[in-house]
């Protein structure tokens, strides 16, 4: 078993090391605080916290002045959207750490999104050769994935997260009250990520969310607080089997590779990383269909279930040679052949490049 519960959380077992998630439910009723959570996995006396202009105002102040009483605190505020994470964001995050004259003993405390996680983990991986660094991700979109399993990275012009390493945190606090911030476009990108769990590892979670999904989108924070630990602990044995994605991990990406190209052709951050993968879900369901493996009311069961949740289920217009290219730089491509998360049935997803070209033009077309 990769993970146990023996706390509000859970434990991700990797070769490099084991940490937990915390979940936080409500910190005004237990009287914790986000700093009284992280503290016991600060190893040292420096910490900086890299946020953004948005989530700052909202969360930076109480962390930093408990963290203050006991570390050396800088802050790190980068700008706001998926079109920063890049090379000069990074810089950014290396300047305000060598200002502080910070050392190998720094840990960085990534406080937002997905993309202040993948570029503070990034940065963490990277500067000195490698410090610790904690994820508090402020999204569900990062509380179900992108802070649970050491993908870091950031965007080339040319494609999405193609710049990156593998180095995981120190732990994880989901914070589930942050979410009540969250714009509602951005919860339900983040149910994207979770309506992908079911659709590739668990039909019954499937039927959950069906029943559920009214709740998680008027914040019901313990129905959602359960999603995020169900979706977490599927990641956390994924990731426990296949940390560096040489097999099972991949099919985590069910619905990024086309999301992907929507991403890169739209522009970073026009249509958001969760809605691309919802209608990058749909396609994949299609060619799934194409292929025999469902029937066409399941994948009319995949976009419903997306629809429920306020989320695109068809691809912007794309020229199918220009998408076909997009999806050449895909990291999935093995000896030049595209490969795909497709599914075998609902609840079950495989990575394959056993598919007739033709099909997968067909399914392009279907929106170009
Ligand atoms: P994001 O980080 O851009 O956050 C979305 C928006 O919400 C931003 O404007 C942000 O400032 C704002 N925000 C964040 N928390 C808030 C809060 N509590 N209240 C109000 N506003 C808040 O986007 P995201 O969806 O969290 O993450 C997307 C990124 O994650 C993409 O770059 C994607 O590639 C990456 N990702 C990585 C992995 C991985 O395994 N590393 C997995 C999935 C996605
Ligand atoms: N989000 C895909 C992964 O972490 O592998």
């Amino acid at each position: 078993m990769a993970t146990s519960s023996s706390f509000n959380g859970l434990t991700v077992q990797t070769q490099s090391h084991d940490y937990p998630i915390v979940i936080r439910q409500s910190g005004h009723l237990t009287g914790d605080s986000m700093a009284s959570q992280v503290v016991p996995y600060i190893h040292g006396q420096q910490v900086l916290i890299v946020t953004n202009e948005t989530i700052a105002p909202l969360y930076l102040q109480p962390l930093q002045d408990e963290l203050a009483e006991q570390f050396t605190v800088a802050v790190c505020v980068l700008a706001d959207g998926e079109q920063y994470k890049n090379q000069a964001s990074i810089n950014q995050i290396y300047d305000a750490l060598m200002a502080e004259h910070f050392n190998r003993d720094v840990t960085l405390i990534a406080l937002g999104g997905g993309v202040v996680g993948d570029m503070t983990g990034f940065a963490a991986a990277s500067f000195m050769r490698g410090v610790n660094f904690i994820q508090i991700p402020t999204t569900l979109l990062s509380q179900v994935d992108s802070s649970v399993g050491g993908k870091t990275g950031i965007n080339h012009p040319q494609g999405k997260n193609m710049i990156g390493a593998f180095w995981q945190p120190q732990m994880v606090l989901a914070d589930m009250t942050t979410l009540q911030t969250l714009p509602a476009r951005e919860l339900s990108a983040g149910i994207a990520e979770v309506i992908k769990y079911a659709l590739i590892m668990d039909v019954d979670f499937l039927a959950w969310l069906e029943q559920n999904m009214a709740a998680m989108l008027a914040l019901d924070l313990a129905v959602l607080g359960e999603a995020v630990k169900r979706c977490c602990q599927y990641k956390a044995d994924i990731v426990a089997q296949d940390e560096r994605e040489s097999g099972i991990r991949a099919i985590l990406n069910f619905g990024h590779t086309f999301g992907h190209v929507i991403e890169t052709h739209e522009g970073y951050g026009n249509w958001l990383h969760g809605e691309a993968v919802a209608a990058g879900m749909v396609q994949a369901a299609e060619l799934s269909e194409k292929l025999g493996w469902l029937s066409a009311d399941e994948v009319t069961r995949v976009k419903r279930i997306l629809t429920l949740a306020n989320l695109p289920v068809i691809a912007p217009p794309i020229a199918v040679e220009t998408a076909l290219r997009l999806m050449g730089h895909d990291k999935k491509v093995k000896q030049g052949q595209i490969r795909l998360i497709l599914l075998k049935s609902l609840g079950n997803a495989v990575l394959t490049s056993d598919f007739d070209a033709q099909l997968l033009t067909e399914t392009l077309a279907q929106s170009a």
